[in-house]
């Protein structure tokens, strides 16, 4: 690492890592966040993630349907490479949907090719350290939204795994992109605040001896949101659509033009073919969605383990439409954002981003 940000914040401990700055940038499907913007955030200190879920499709290994899982690995050992080259000494993580159909196989595949950590949400990731197991020093991470789901992860995998997670990522869905961990109904409940959450998580982790870091997510924007979550009780943040507008994020650029200068009512939620919400961009994809319903409906990937598209005919095929939005096609993308897509106004490269987070004078006084 060149010329390191200062800053007083502290590191971040992932098992046997430590990332100087404590900041994950969250994985983004389908390749907003891979090699480029993963390798770019680790070398500057951060822990830089790739997403895993359906990688393979923008690969060259991927010609025909069939090719698709086998794609999808060869991908990632590509990304994870790319990633490494670029930050040598860096943090590198890998995110894991549970809900995905190859979940296993992304897992085993990252900690085969050198992740140091992977982050794992979407579903609760009960398996993982079955996946991960001849590679020990890969930080495993489960993404949880309630103090329910914290100690299920934790007595579960105490009693089946004899370990436990190397650190709780505790995502709201109130104001996360992407898929969101709980029933569209549910949505706006302020029991999922991370002002209730994190705290309430950080004494049940004291309270029964596990030194287990907490770990931000959701609606994290500048350093002010930062010390705010450390003040909660947490050792690190989680951010991503603060990271979308950077040079490094990997998707085309009329995919980041698409975020710049956007309201707080330009965000809809959708309801994913997983059978989940998702946050995302207003688009003419969503308006279509909506009104006619015309949009591509055809399972072009078998991406999902549990699909409304592939089994029941219903709403769309979100590999398409995720795939389409990181080439930068604005008709039939599906945009996935936090809340925060208002306060994007300009594209800068990661380190000005981090600089902006980490210098102790970009504390609002
Ligand atoms: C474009 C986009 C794609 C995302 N893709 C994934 C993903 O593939 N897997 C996942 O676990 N979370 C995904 N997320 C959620 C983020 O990793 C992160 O936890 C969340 O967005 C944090 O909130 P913030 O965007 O307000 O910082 C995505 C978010 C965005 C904005």
């Amino acid at each position: 690492m060149n010329n390191p940000i200062p800053t007083s914040l502290a590191p971040l401990k992932l098992g046997p890592h430590v990332a100087r700055l404590p900041i994950i940038q969250g994985g983004m499907g389908i390749k907003v966040s891979g090699a480029r913007l993963a390798g770019a955030v680790a070398k500057e200190g951060g822990v830089g993630v790739i997403a895993s879920v359906a990688l393979g499709l923008s690969s060259p290994y991927y010609k025909k349907k069939s090719d698709y899982f086998k794609a999808n690995q060869l991908a990632l050992a590509d990304e994870l490479k790319a990633a490494r080259a670029t930050a040598p000494d860096g943090v590198i993580g890998v995110n894991c949907m549970v809900a995905i159909t190859d979940h296993e196989a992304m897992a085993r595949t990252a900690a085969e090719n050198g992740a140091n950590v992977i982050i794992s949400g979407a579903g609760l990731p009960l398996n993982l350290p079955t996946y991960t197991k001849d590679f020990p020093d890969c930080a495993l991470l489960p993404i949880v939204s309630s103090m329910k789901a914290a100690r299920l992860m934790c007595r579960r995998w105490g009693n089946t795994h004899k370990r436990l997670p190397d650190a709780l990522v505790v995502e709201d869905p109130n104001t996360a992109g992407g898929h969101l961990g709980v029933k569209r109904q549910d949505l706006g409940d302020p029991a999922y605040d991370l002002s209730r959450v994190v705290p309430e998580i950080v004494a049940y982790l004291e309270s029964e001896g596990y030194d287990i870091p907490v770990i931000g997510a959701g609606g994290i924007w500048d350093r002010d949101d930062i010390d705010q979550m450390m003040a909660y009780g947490a050792s690190g943040v989680q951010m991503a659509t603060r990271f979308i507008c950077t040079d490094e994020c990997d998707a085309a650029d009329a995919f980041k033009q698409l975020y710049l200068g956007r309201k707080p009512a330009d965000v809809s939620i959708v309801d994913s073919p997983a059978g989940l919400p998702g946050r995302a961009v207003h688009s003419d994809f969503i308006d279509r969605l909506d009104g006619d319903g015309e949009v591509a409906m055809q399972c072009f990937a078998n991406c999902l383990r549990k699909c409304l598209c592939r089994d029941d005919k219903e709403t769309f095929c979100i590999a398409y439409a995720l795939d389409r939005a990181q080439r930068g096609d604005l008709a039939d993308g599906l945009f996935f954002t936090g809340t925060n897509l208002y306060r994007s106004t300009e594209i800068v490269p990661v380190r000005k981003v981090l600089e902006t987070l980490c210098l102790d004078d970009s504390r609002v006084a």
